[in-house]
């Protein structure tokens, strides 16, 4: 059963992922009994009773009690086991438990982000403790998403007006694999994340250590760690070469051409717009996909971004 599992599914990750699975290989394993039941005896059973002559007739018998109780009765209560059984895997799954952690979760085309009660914001990664049920209060900036963590076997939809919550509790540290599982456009398939789960003292000082994001630094430094943790970095690049989107070497103070035909000069105010209007001005040759992070990014940490591109172009 492990050796089939582990190659169709990543290793349980979560409390309730046993149950699900042991759900599963129960239902996979009646099934194919009964496919194999099914398909050899009406094979047997042609060949067995075909007809070998032209004289042979039809056999009588219409009708027998037994046989027709029998084949009722077991299916009955397999269907009745498999609800039973899956109905109380959905409680434990549906059933939040009152001392849970609670994170925000928020989808948008096309990243997750993920927001503690201590004010921290976490892009890409959601970190948390092991051995902890944790809430997620999950919803949407545009379209449908959908959450999906199949180490802890936990999926749900983010949508857009409306919350809807999940929870787990990870029963061993490790990075896990987070995709979206909803259609949601181009670059749905690159909306991926990871889960961390840490050991809970490690989980604390993560937690503190970003809380204090940028303290001690320059606004310049505080602005290139942000580049790095956000996911600037995947799009633009800081060596000159052109990506999903533009370069920041030596954009900041100069002119770019838009894809409208006009130009506009790279100061404070288009980096700001950028940042929480991206399609309102887009660099000709680039297309429009890059996504807002107005309510992600702080107005300090948007200073600070500013004073990195700044910095780029001296
Ligand atoms: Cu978001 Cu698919």
């Amino acid at each position: 059963m492990d050796s089939l599992g582990t190659m169709i599914m990543p290793p349980a990750g979560s409390t309730y992922a046993g149950d699900v699975d042991a759900l599963f290989y129960f239902i996979f394993y009646v099934g194919a009994l009964i496919f194999a039941l099914v398909t050899f005896g009406s094979i047997f059973f042609a060949i067995r009773y075909r007809r070998r002559g032209k004289r042979e007739l039809t056999s009588s018998l219409a009708h027998n009690t037994k046989l027709e109780l029998t084949w009722t009765i077991i299916p009955t209560l397999l269907v009745l086991v498999v609800f039973l059984w899956g109905f109380k895997g959905y409680l434990h799954m549906r059933v939040i438990p009152k001392d849970a952690m609670e994170i925000k979760v928020t989808g948008q085309k096309w990243f997750w982000s993920f927001d503690y009660a201590e004010g921290v914001t976490s892009v890409g990664e959601l970190v948390v403790p092991v051995h902890t049920p944790v809430k997620l209060l999950l919803s949407s900036q545009d379209v449908i998403h959908s959450f999906f963590v199949p180490a802890f076997r936990a999926k749900m939809d983010a949508l857009p007006n409306r919350y809807t919550t999940l929870w787990f509790e990870a029963i061993e540290t490790g990075v896990f694999d987070v995709y979206c599982a909803e259609y949601c456009g181009k670059g749905h398939s690159e909306m991926r994340g990871t889960v961390r789960v840490l050991e809970v003292p490690e989980f604390t000082q993560w937690l503190e250590a970003n809380t204090k994001l940028g303290e001690g630094l320059t606004l310049e430094e505080f602005g290139e760690q942000l580049y790095k943790k956000k996911g600037c970095a995947t799009c633009h690049s800081i060596d000159g070469s052109a990506n999903t989107g533009p370069t920041f070497k030596k954009a900041f103070g100069h002119e770019a051409k838009l894809n409208d035909g006009s130009s506009v000069l790279v100061d404070e105010n288009y980096i700001r717009e950028s940042i929480l209007r991206p399609l309102a001005k887009v660099v000709a040759g680039y297309q429009p996909v890059m996504p807002t992070f107005q309510g992600i990014l702080k107005d300090r940490e948007i200073d600070a971004l500013v004073a990195y591109l700044k910095s780029l172009s001296e």
